[in-house]
């Protein structure tokens, strides 16, 4: 396994982590349906290859998911990070959601006694909340690192000024930094490239990619004008999730594929290979131990630069500004150049 520093911390989270929305056999979102002995094989062949950091959400098959990985992870506690969400509902009833602090601090309670733990490594929100008070959050967060319920605040599907909002207010508090970001990125999401990554490099935050093989379209198991197979995330669900570009996005899949081949390795794993060689970690989603192998495997392959070049390239979206305008700028900034 390969270890990227988390965040400006001082602790280190394996490239690939494991996320657990898959677990939970009400299968709510029909995702998965994993069980009990699944979870336990799965967890157990991720800590064997290395992984410790292990991704889920209050919301995940309705609270399920937490308990499965909590009892999945017993024995292994203290070695791993465990990483959970909060905003999504959770009742009927009108508070049952958010951020506000009446929900967060019950939704913390909850997420602890489901997990069986007595603190969350990496406490994320799972995404902006409209009627959020800012300050009402950054103290409710603060309250649970206080008390030792939390050990790293982070933020998840936030746009770049929402999360620098939240670090500089805490920053200026000197209050616990938020360490990471969750977003959608994958050969066929790059959006975050314009706005988010920048921000992230620039005050030392890690990315954790979600949906790092776009669902499994990254596999090459659709066809375009093609009816997902049964049995398949796709084929299960009737539509396709997360969004992307068809037109763009099955030459994507094509490109993915053909340089799977030239490798001799699947085309999954050529996907996360692109992920994990910018310094990313992905959060690998698996319905079966076979699936979970492969994408494990993915650690060992390298791309090469052309093969890495052709990938951005097919992938790669219109240049925004200001970012050629940043860019062009900055050339005078270039010192190795000028001087
Ligand atoms: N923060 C957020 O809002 C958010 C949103 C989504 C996910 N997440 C996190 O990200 C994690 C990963 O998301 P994800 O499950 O969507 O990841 P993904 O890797 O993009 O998709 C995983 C799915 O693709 C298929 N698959 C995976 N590997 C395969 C292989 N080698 N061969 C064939 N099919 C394969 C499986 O579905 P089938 O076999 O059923 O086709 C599997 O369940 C989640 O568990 C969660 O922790 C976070």
């Amino acid at each position: 396994m390969k270890y990227v520093r988390y965040g400006n911390t001082g602790s280190f989270v394996s490239v690939l982590a494991f996320g657990a929305m898959t677990l939970g056999e009400k299968n709510r979102w029909n995702l998965g349906g994993v069980n009990q002995e699944l979870s336990d094989k799965m967890v157990k062949l991720c800590i064997d290859n290395g992984i410790n950091l292990f991704d889920t959400a209050d919301i995940y098959d309705a609270g399920d998911a937490e308990i499965m990985l909590g009892k999945s992870l017993k024995g292994y506690r203290d070695q791993v990070m465990v990483a959970t969400k909060v905003r999504g509902r959770m009742g009927k009833g009108i508070n049952e959601t958010g951020l506000s602090r009446h929900h967060i601090s019950i939704a913390l309670r909850k997420s602890l006694e489901r997990l069986g733990t007595d603190w969350i490594d990496i406490y994320q929100y799972h995404g902006w909340d409209d009627f959020g008070n800012i300050d009402e959050i950054l103290n409710s967060m603060q309250n649970f690192v206080d008390n030792g319920k939390v050990i790293y605040p982070a933020i998840s599907n936030f746009a770049a000024w929402q999360i620098a909002e939240f670090q500089s207010r805490a920053e200026e508090r000197g209050y616990a930094r938020y360490e990471s970001v969750q977003m959608n990125y994958s050969l066929l999401n790059r959006d975050i490239e314009y706005e988010v990554l920048p921000y992230l490099k620039y005050s030392k935050m890690t990315l954790l990619s979600w949906s790092p093989l776009h669902g499994g379209i990254l596999t090459g198991k659709y066809r375009p004008g093609e009816k997902p197979p049964k049995g398949s995330r796709m084929g299960d669900r009737g539509f396709f999730f997360p969004y992307f570009d068809e037109e763009q996005g099955w030459k994507i899949v094509e490109e993915v594929v053909k340089i799977g081949e030239e490798q001799g390795v699947k085309p999954s794993q050529i996907a996360l290979s692109w992920i994990i060689s910018q310094g990313y970690v992905a959060i690998i989603g698996a319905k079966t131990l076979e699936q979970l192998q492969e994408n494990i495997a993915a650690i060992e392959v390298q791309l090469t630069s052309s093969q890495k070049d052709r990938l951005n390239k097919v992938s790669g979206g219109r240049k925004m500004y200001p970012n050629w305008m940043l860019e062009r700028q900055n050339q005078d900034r270039d010192f190795e150049k000028i001087l």
